[in-house]
């Protein structure tokens, strides 16, 4: 490479990278992946390594402290802002309509009318009305706390500044949108409007425009982007003014809001299907991106009664479209190395527009996907891109020319340690474990993360920095930060560093389920490590547990003419019936003894506790009732209920459900045909109440 063609890289990264964090953290509309950016902050890197005579004065290796911080006001929702359980396929579907059944104890013959109405690709937005005026309009954010978007939103024509004839307390929610036209009309505009349309500010698609307007620091900006809402729910409510989903949201619609146009109601799969199809048919001509069909319970009690699962409500479900397909060139393959060394092949692709969304970079997935696909840099493929998951490469276009095939590095391009692929498992890993710089900085990014720490104000580029000039090693030393070391950097100034500093003692007490889950133990996503943190509650009774789960292991040897396979298998079996927790099977509590087996990551969570920073207990919001805290068995037969409804209900009043009686055991509620359960109950002496008892408990307890 010349010193020209080095400088004139070097300027494109400068420009690029700027725009993505302006996007990132001033937009809300990041338009790549964070391991993208990640690829070009090193690449940066490199030529900066390579040409040290060329680093810019604008170079984005001097820009840290470069992310302003959120500028909205958070604030905390009345009711959580749930997400949307996926189907893909009419059979999930008719098994979404079956579990609900199952759960509601619908007799065959009894009618389950449900609500079908557009999924719209924008941003959800929740609109609190206080006597007919609206008082506050919040961004949906993690779910529990979101931003304060109010004067934003007073700017949207379709939302009314008063609705007559509400109940005192109403809050709307819906989705904030473009219109497709709108959407071309803003990006033409923001072109014409740019001293140099090179570096001009364009959206990806009209769900970014959507929330790149709405979150903007000065609302005349969002007055001047066309914003479209219309209503899907709400929140909390004083009263409601119908007893079903379709009666509400025609209230709605009465005091002015807009609804979906294609909202109907159905008693049957056939009839949810054939509208699903008549609004796929439609999706080209909608004038704006509709990604799928959500379909709602109609019964308000019945939804109450289903309540929801995690972050999801088990009243609705969202059927998605299928996935939008288009052709492109693969113009390289580069690879990732990640948190667990795992080597990831990337697709860089020539860019291509799939469904309205600017497509630079797919996955290969792994080493045997891209012998599968039989792709090599420069054929001609065909690709795929659903909501929002990472686009993939289905098909080769070009198997017949003559290109050399793509060979799967043996050592990782990052540390130069083999890379090399266990038996039975198909990804390619990197042995360097801590050597590999690129694993480390993946951890510490993985630990800071949005859903993990979340600490405010330390992205990406300060992890690399400060990894790279050895203030950062492992994540304990995060809480070692001093401001005087922040201080003595390029960049930063009184505010910035005491800011940072502050952010990161907030987060000295972490909570038990975003800790477990920034440890970036594998197989332990968000879910696993909320179930975990719900069912141990403290740090303590959580590693005691972990502690007799690699006990258990430890104490099964292998038996004769057991296969190492079945072997790990058992071990892991047992160590899962130790954590007992539902929905943690063998393969997740054996990487979670792997894991706190391993004296690095104990000595990792040593250090992590000398520098200060102690989870906190979960606790559960429940409501206090003369169940809780008490451990529950049901037996018999329930006649109102099913068995799953009896088991949230009896959570949700802060019990726990047992399948056993023991002396433990608080309260049992035995149906008919209660048989040596109750027997037992009765020699311990256990309260005994039936189902009518247990329906009284609960009324009387909500
Ligand atoms: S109902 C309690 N209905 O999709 C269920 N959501 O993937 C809350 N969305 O966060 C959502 N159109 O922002 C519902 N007709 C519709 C929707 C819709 C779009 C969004 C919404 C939600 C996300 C979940």
């Amino acid at each position: 490479m010349t010193d020209a063609e080095a400088a004139a890289e070097l300027e494109t990264l400068a420009a690029e990278i700027a725009r993505h964090n302006r996007l990132y953290h001033t937009d809300d509309a990041p338009e790549i992946s964070d391991a993208d950016y990640d690829a070009l902050i090193r690449r940066n890197r490199e030529l900066e390594e390579a040409f040290p005579h060329l680093v810019r004065a604008d170079s984005p290796s001097r820009q840290v402290g470069a992310a302003p911080a959120g500028h909205l006001s958070k604030v905390r929702h009345a009711l959580p802002m749930l997400s949307l359980d996926n189907a893909f396929s009419d059979d999930e579907v008719a098994d979404f309509l079956a579990r609900v059944r199952r759960f509601l104890s619908l007799p065959a013959d009894a009618e389950l009318a449900l609500t079908a109405e557009p999924k719209i690709d924008g941003l959800s937005c929740s609109l609190r009305y206080e006597k007919g005026a609206l008082v506050l309009a919040a961004t949906r954010g993690d779910g529990t706390t979101g931003e304060d978007v109010t004067a934003n939103a007073r700017t949207i024509t379709d939302i009314p500044q008063r609705i007559d004839g509400a109940p005192d307390v109403f809050e709307i929610r819906g989705e904030v949108y473009m219109s497709k036209a709108d959407f071309a009309a803003l990006n033409a505009r923001l072109l014409a409007e740019a001293d140099d349309p090179a570096k001009a500010r364009q959206f990806a698609n009209p769900r970014n425009a959507a929330a790149g307007s709405l979150r903007q620091k000065d609302a005349a900006v969002t007055a001047a982007r066309p914003l479209r809402f219309y209503a899907h729910g709400w929140g909390e409510a004083s009263k409601l003014p119908a007893d079903t989903q379709l009666g509400v949201m025609q209230a709605i619609a009465g005091w002015g809001v807009p609804i979906a146009q294609d909202l109907a109601c159905f008693t049957d799969l056939e009839g949810l299907l054939a509208h699903y199809r008549s609004i796929e048919a439609k999706r080209a001509d909608l004038g704006f991106d509709i990604d799928g069909v959500v379909y709602k319970v109609d019964d308000l009690d019945r939804q109450r009664r289903l309540g929801q699962v995690a972050r999801a409500p088990r009243w609705a479900l969202a059927h998605k479209f299928p996935a939008e397909k288009a052709e492109t060139v693969l113009e390289a393959i580069d690879i990732q190395v990640g948190r667990t060394g795992k080597l990831t092949p990337v697709a860089r692709l020539t860019p291509v527009s799939v469904g309205g969304v600017t497509v630079t970079n797919a996955t290969l997935h792994n080493k045997d996907e891209i012998e599968r696909l039989g792709v090599r840099v420069g054929d001609r493929v065909r690709i795929q891109r659903a909501g929002d998951v990472i686009p993939q490469v289905l098909e080769n276009l070009t198997p017949e020319a003559d290109r050399p095939p793509y060979v799967f590095p043996d050592h990782c391009p990052e540390c130069g340690s083999e890379a090399v692929r266990e038996e039975g498992e198909v990804d390619v890993r990197c042995t360097g474990g801590l050597i590999c710089p690129a694993q480390r900085v993946e951890r510490l990014r993985h630990f800071v993360s949005r859903h993990a720490l979340d600490i405010e104000g330390l992205g990406i580029t300060h992890i690399e920095a400060f990894f790279r000039d050895g203030l950062l090693q492992s994540p304990a030393d995060i809480f070692r930060l001093t401001k005087a070391q922040l201080l003595s950097r390029e960049r930063w100034a009184e505010i910035s560093a005491q800011n940072l500093i502050e952010a990161i003692d907030a987060k000295r007490r972490p909570p038990l389920d975003r800790f477990l889950f920034a440890l970036g133990i594998r197989h332990v996503g968000e879910v696993t490590a909320r179930d975990l943190a719900r069912r141990y509650t403290s740090w303590t009774n959580f590693r005691s547990t972990i502690d007799s789960a690699i006990d258990a292991r430890a104490a099964l040897p292998q038996a004769l003419g057991e296969t190492d396979e079945k072997h790990r298998k058992r071990r892991n079996d047992a160590a899962a019936a130790v954590i007992e927790t539902p929905g943690i099977g063998g393969e997740v509590a054996g990487a979670l003894s792997d894991f706190f087996e391993e004296p690095h990551n104990r000595e990792v969570l040593d250090d992590l506790f000398a520098a200060g920073v102690e989870p906190a207990d979960l606790i559960w919001e429940t409501k206090e009732s003369p169940v809780t805290g008490k451990t529950l068995v049901f037996t018999g037969s329930l006649e109102t209920l099913s068995r799953d409804e009896a088991k949230a209900q009896a959570e949700a009043l802060g019990a726990k459900v047992a399948g056993s009686v023991s002396a433990k055991t608080d309260l049992l509620i035995a149906g008919p045909g209660a048989g040596s359960k109750l027997k037992k109950a009765a020699e311990l002496g256990v309260e005994v109440i039936d189902e009518a008892g247990w329906n009284a408990l609960v009324a009387a307890a909500s």
